[in-house]
């Protein structure tokens, strides 16, 4: 069993980029800028978007965050996304999810610009993916593709089966997994409503689990030999931790490992790939290497 070191890629990832831009400054070129917008003050979207600050300075990226309280409205949100795809200093920008109940999620990511979007979540950006044209692909499943490459995990013509059919994970990782220019498998998607799950894991070479269970695959749902990715990010108790909690996979890590030729830890894995994936869209949105 091989572990795949998630946090040791993603620093090199960042080392690399961290390069480029220094070579991109050095010749008279633009440090790339993003930005993001936090409303609120969930905890989980503070600590995502702290680390992607810190991200910004490792990658020698100039970063800006703009802070609103809950009580923002929608048209208010909106009128600052307009501003940011004004704004020609920013090169891309987020805005963190959750928003709160009262704003439309979709209203805010069909406003931003597409040419803006390096979180890919605009439709223009989900299309084209999906038809395997250039554009900004989603951190999480761009994270695990770029995993799966630098560990030489066979993909093509293997059978990955994908655990969960979210807009952020499930839906395009599969996309992505099929298209011939990047996983080349055979795909098939399970989900809470799916009638042979267990049976689908064991006949599957690659499991990329994002269902948001801790501990749901278990060690008899896996094919001796098979690649486990582990997506999940739970928040559970423990009060051992200075936090009072730690992440939790959606993998029984301990029972399924002995078992594969490959598995991502929780934390340590998917998770610093994604932020990193973050900074190679802000990186190519500096570039203007997908759209003018
Ligand atoms: N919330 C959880 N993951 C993400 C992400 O990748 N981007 C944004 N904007 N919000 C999130």
């Amino acid at each position: 069993m091989q572990l795949i070191d998630g946090k040791a890629t993603a620093a090199q990832i960042k080392a690399e980029i961290a390069e480029e831009v220094k070579q991109i400054v050095e010749n008279g070129g633009k440090r790339p800028h993003l930005a993001a917008i936090l409303v609120g003050h969930d905890g989980g979207s503070e600590t995502y978007v702290r680390n992607k600050v810190l991200a910004c300075e490792a990658c020698g990226f100039k970063s800006t965050l703009l802070r609103f309280e809950d009580t923002i409205s929608e048209a208010e949100l909106l009128a600052e996304v307009d501003k940011l795809n004004r704004d020609e200093d920013v090169d891309g920008f987020i805005v963190q999810l959750p928003l709160p109940k009262h704003i439309s999620e979709q209203k805010v990511i069909e406003a931003i610009d597409y040419r803006k979007d390096v979180d890919g979540f605009h439709p223009i950006n989900v299309g084209r993916m999906a038809i395997g044209l250039p554009c900004y692909i989603s951190a999480t499943p761009k994270g695990i593709l770029e995993l799966l490459r630098r560990y030489h995990i066979e993909t093509s013509g293997r059978k990955c089966v994908i655990l969960g059919r979210s807009n952020i994970v499930g839906k395009p990782m599969a996309q992505l997994m099929m298209q011939k220019q990047y996983g080349d498998a055979t795909v098939t998607v399970c989900h809470s409503h799916s009638r042979d799950l267990k049976k689908e894991c064991q006949e599957a070479d690659i499991i990329i689990a994002a269902i948001g269970q801790p501990n749901f695959v278990t060690a008899d749902m896996v094919k001796e030999g098979a690649t486990v990715i582990d997506v999940g990010t739970t928040r559970v108790p423990d009060a051992t931790k200075k936090s009072g909690f730690r992440l939790n996979g959606d993998v029984k890590f301990d029972e399924v490992a002995p078992k594969c030729a490959y598995i991502t830890p929780v934390p340590g894995g998917v998770g610093p790939m994604t932020i990193c994936m973050l900074m190679k869209n802000t990186l190519s949105a500096g570039k203007k290497e997908f759209y003018q």
